[in-house]
């Protein structure tokens, strides 16, 4: 089976200053091979609205990157902006994904349902939001995992087998 493609954006203002090592977006990055992606794209941009935006159109209009994985910024501070840059640049907002995220992740910890992580659709890129922590990021990811393969093949076809 051909590779998809997939970007990992690490969102995070200590990290794009290099004050803090990422070791989320590595982590997701290594998952995400795991299950046969390639990686073809990494960054770290801050907690800046036009930031995020730039990078997610990056990916899906320019780079074409078929799976888009953004890790961080979706709490309750100020600065956590993940969600809003993304639901500002998809086309067809994908509930389900984040859905089974916080369901997972309430069956780890009471502070699962704090993430606000959004996902969708921008052209033929599948765009999704996953918290900060690389133990955060990891479990949702994991959480979704299974399914991700199928939803890129989906928006790369008009029909698939199911
Ligand atoms: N989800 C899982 N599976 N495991 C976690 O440890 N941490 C939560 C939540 N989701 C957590 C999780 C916490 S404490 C916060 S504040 C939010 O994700 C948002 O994280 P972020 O601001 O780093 O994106």
């Amino acid at each position: 089976m051909d590779k998809y493609t997939a970007a990992v954006i690490t969102v995070s203002d200590k990290g794009s200053r290099g004050e803090r090592k990422d070791t989320a977006g590595p982590a997701v990055a290594e998952l995400l091979s795991g299950v046969g992606f390639s990686i073809t794209h990494t960054a770290i941009v801050p907690d800046e609205i036009p930031d995020i935006r730039a990078e997610l159109i990056n990916c899906s209009d320019t780079l074409k990157t078929q799976l888009v994985i953004t890790t961080g910024g979706t709490g309750f501070t100020k600065r956590d902006v993940t969600p809003e840059a993304t639901l500002g640049v998809v086309e067809r907002v994908t509930s389900g994904i984040p859905e089974a995220m916080r369901a997972e992740s309430l069956k780890i910890t009471p502070n699962g349902m704090l993430s606000r992580a959004a996902a969708g659709i921008r052209g033929d890129t599948l765009i999704v939001n996953l918290p900060g922590s690389e133990k955060a990021a990891r479990e949702c990811l994991t959480a979704v995992l299974p399914a991700l393969k199928h939803a890129v093949q989906m928006l790369l076809h008009d029909s698939v087998e199911h």
